[in-house]
This record gives C-alpha cells, sequence and structure tokens, in this order.
C-alpha cells in the first residue's frame, strides 16, 4: 500500500494521464492507472504536476523587512543600500528568524522546495548568519535551505570582512560567497576571487559569487571566477550571480568568455525581477535591460538558473515568493519566446536550479524525493502564463499545502458563467 497517490496528472514533459505513487518519502511509481491502495490520494484533474520550484538566489536575512525602520522612499538602489546600513545595526537575531521563518511559510505556499540564500557576513556579531542557521535547521523538514557567507561590504574593502567570513563557514555556512565588482579596484575584485576560492577549494565547499552585478562593460569578474574555477579544480561547484555587465561587453570579448565558463563548468544565475529593475539606471535612451546573455549562455551548454533575489526588503518592495513570476519576467527581457524558449524558462526555475544547488533526488521519477506541486495548468508554458495557482504542494510524499482552484462566476445579460482561466489553453 502507497502513502500518496497523485491520480490524472500531466508532466512537465507532456505526459498525460499519469499516476504518481508515493511510499516513505519516495515516488514508488510513475505510470498510468495504478490500481494499489493508498493512504492518501490527490485527483490532479489532469493538471499540470511538477517537481518544486527552486530559488537559487535569495537574501533572506532581509526578506519581510520593508518599511522597517522606514520605507525606501525613492525606489532606487542606492537608498536600498543605505536603509540595508540603518537596518542591520537595529534588528535582532529574533527579528531575522521571525522574518525568514515567515517566508519559508510563504515560500513553501508558492510551491518552493527549496532556497539558496546569501547571508552578509559584515556584521561584527554575524546576526543573521546565526538566526538563518537556526532557522534552515528549522525549516528542515519541508523546506532545503542552503546559506552562502555573503561579505556584503567587500572581503577585502572591510577590513573585517575576511575573518567575519571564515568564523561564518566555520559556524556551519554552505557555500562561500562573495562581490568583486564591490571591491575598489578591478584589481581587488579579481584578488577577492582568488582568496575565496581558494578558502573553498581547501574547506570542499561551493561557490556562489555576486559577480559583475553592474553596467559595467569592463567588469570581468566573470573571468577571473571562470579560470580560478579550473585552477582549483572546482568545476561544476560554482554559480556566478546577476553576471549583468555580460550584456554591455564587448561582442569579441564575450566570445572568448563564453567558452571559458563551458569550460570551467560554471553555473549562471540572473535575477530577472531585481535586474531590470536596478540596472540600467544611468542611462538615459535607448536604456539597457539589465539581464546577462541567457540564450548565449544556454546555448553554449552552460546551465543557467533563474533566481528571485529579492522579496519586500530594502531594494525591492514588491515579489510573493513567486518562481513563475520571476520565469515570466526572464522570458520577456530575454525574447525567450518560442515554444521552446518558453518551456526552457520553466526548467530554468526547477530542474537547472535544482543542478545548480547539487540537489539530490530531485525529479519525478520513481526514487526522486516524493517532492511536487499541483499547478492549476495544463503544462509548463500555461503555468508561466498564467503564473499558475498552487493546487497541492507535496513534501515527502505528505500534502503540506493545500488551495482550492481558482474560478470566477461572471454574471452578465442573466446568465452566469463560471471562468477558468485555464480554459483558453490552446489544446494540442
Ligand atoms: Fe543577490
Amino acid at each position: 500500500m502507497f502513502d500518496l497517490v497523485v491520480r490524472n496528472a500531466t508532466l512537465p514533459d507532456g505526459q498525460t494521464g499519469v499516476d504518481i505513487a508515493c511510499k516513505d518519502g519516495t515516488i514508488a511509481a510513475v505510470e498510468a492507472g495504478i490500481a494499489a491502495d493508498a493512504g492518501a490520494q490527490i485527483d490532479a484533474g489532469g493538471y499540470l504536476v511538477s517537481p518544486p520550484f527552486i530559488d537559487p538566489h535569495f537574501h533572506m536575512d532581509a526578506t519581510l523587512s520593508l518599511g522597517t525602520p522606514r520605507m525606501n522612499v525613492s525606489g532606487t538602489l542606492l537608498e536600498g543600500i543605505a536603509l540595508w546600513g540603518e537596518l542591520k545595526p537595529v534588528q535582532s537575531v529574533e527579528d531575522i528568524v521571525a522574518r525568514a521563518r515567515r517566508y519559508c511559510d510563504l515560500a513553501v505556499t508558492m510551491g518552493i522546495g527549496a532556497i539558496r540564500s546569501h547571508v552578509d557576513t559584515c556584521d561584527p556579531e554575524l546576526k543573521g548568519v546565526t538566526a538563518l542557521l537556526q532557522v534552515r535547521d528549522a525549516v528542515k523538514d519541508y523546506l532545503d535551505l542552503q546559506l552562502v557567507a555573503f561579505p556584503q561590504d567587500g572581503v577585502l574593502r572591510d577590513p573585517e570582512a575576511m575573518e567575519l567570513t571564515v568564523r561564518a563557514l566555520d559556524m556551519g555556512v554552505d557555500i562561500v560567497g562573495g562581490i568583486p565588482h564591490f571591491e575598489r579596484t578591478m584589481a581587488d575584485g579579481a584578488e577577492s576571487v582568488r582568496l575565496l576560492c581558494e578558502i573553498a577549494a581547501e574547506r570542499g565547499l561551493m561557490v556562489d559569487m555576486h559577480c559583475d552585478e553592474t553596467d559595467d562593460p569592463m567588469s570581468r569578474h566573470i573571468e577571473t571566477l571562470a579560470r580560478e574555477t579550473q585552477r582549483l579544480g572546482l568545476q561544476g561547484r560554482v554559480a556566478g550571480s546577476h553576471l549583468t555587465s555580460m550584456h554591455s561587453m564587448d561582442n569579441y570579448y564575450v566570445s572568448k568568455l563564453i567558452p571559458l565558463m563551458v569550460e570551467a563548468g560554471v553555473h549562471a544565475i540572473p535575477n530577472p525581477l531585481i535586474n531590470i529593475m536596478i540596472q540600467g539606471r544611468h542611462d538615459t535612451y535607448p536604456k539597457r535591460r539589465g539581464q546577462t546573455r541567457v540564450r548565449e549562455l544556454r546555448d553554449a551548454g552552460i546551465n543557467v538558473g533563474f533566481g528571485s533575489d529579492c522579496v519586500m526588503d530594502p531594494w525591492y518592495s514588491l515579489g510573493k515568493a513567486d518562481m513563475l513570476d520571476v520565469a515570466f519576467m526572464a522570458l520577456h527581457v530575454g525574447h525567450l519566446s518560442s515554444r521552446a524558449d518558453m518551456a526552457w524558462c520553466f526548467e530554468a526555475v526547477t530542474t537547472n536550479s535544482a543542478k545548480i544547488m547539487g540537489l539530490e533526488g530531485y525529479g519525478l521519477e520513481p526514487g526522486s524525493m516524493a517532492n511536487m506541486v499541483l499547478l492549476q495548468a495544463t503544462d509548463p508554458i500555461e503555468a508561466i502564463r498564467l503564473r499558475a495557482h498552487r493546487l497541492a504542494v507535496i513534501r515527502s510524499g505528505r500534502v503540506i499545502a493545500r488551495s482550492a482552484a481558482v474560478t470566477t462566476d461572471l454574471s452578465l445579460d442573466g446568465g452566469q458563467t463560471t471562468i477558468d482561466p485555464t480554459s483558453y489553453a490552446p489544446k494540442a
């Protein structure tokens, strides 16, 4: 007998009428017409069942702090940075834990199964680190949380940052972060990449750096990051986050850079909502879009996963833990509008990001972890079009969030029509 069977599901690869049976926290069978009994059943009604959404880039120490200690009135990055500087000394570990726990609850209801969060290590008390280590442990039964030691003020620019970042790693933070474009000079930025990658290599850790999050076409730290990845044998364990300067780089230079990134096996993490909001602010017209070369990176064979970066914090007032919002924005900004490209954008918030995080047992094959989300959509493109409603979230074969389908009764001309947003989908 199975613990749970999800019946009549459509899968992201287009298979329909599939039953998914779960036993002891893993997927036991994926096939049509599973006859065996189950402790619980869900009728998917032909809707899409996907492995959970994965957010490979987030800042959980700042999330849901909007309005504390005051609003970002101008909506600019500079005021956001100033605001974070005001918030850091006055917030307590308990404040951060409470906000992060609220965000984890929200994320789970939105079908997110894993988050990689950067945590600011430029704080003599390491309050964010202390808080998020507690949260990582508290949520582990329903959410995988990876933490990146992130010296927000520059590991060389801030004289205490290196010691604090190493201390954060000693405390149990999982991954080495950095922000080379924020160091004082290009040379310092390159040096910071070398030093931080060496720390990761010594400790056997992954690396995820905020890299070239600027409009400056000469910001080329991704080159150093890729080269250090090769030198230290870190292939497959390194990600470059943002990489926005690549949109402004000289095309000949990029023709050399991308093959280096391929050789180094670095992952790329654009953050479309935040990049389109923050980049290009110094431009008049035409204004640059501020998203890295997603199509070119993907076509070269680089693994690309989209991150959400911020939700209701000093830098970004919006967001609702919706990875389909993230895919929707990336699709538009990147001109990824062919049927194949749109479907790929769904992969960029699911399987590709799971690969970046190194999640084991991710997927919907027998033997995978029994983690999935039921969406009110019939395929991945429709899921992005509608930013589809989450009908059920399943973790370890157990339903942990449930919601009724969204329909609206329309009363016109004396009659009553029920509008189901999925009914406009073209039927193959
Ligand atoms: Fe970030």
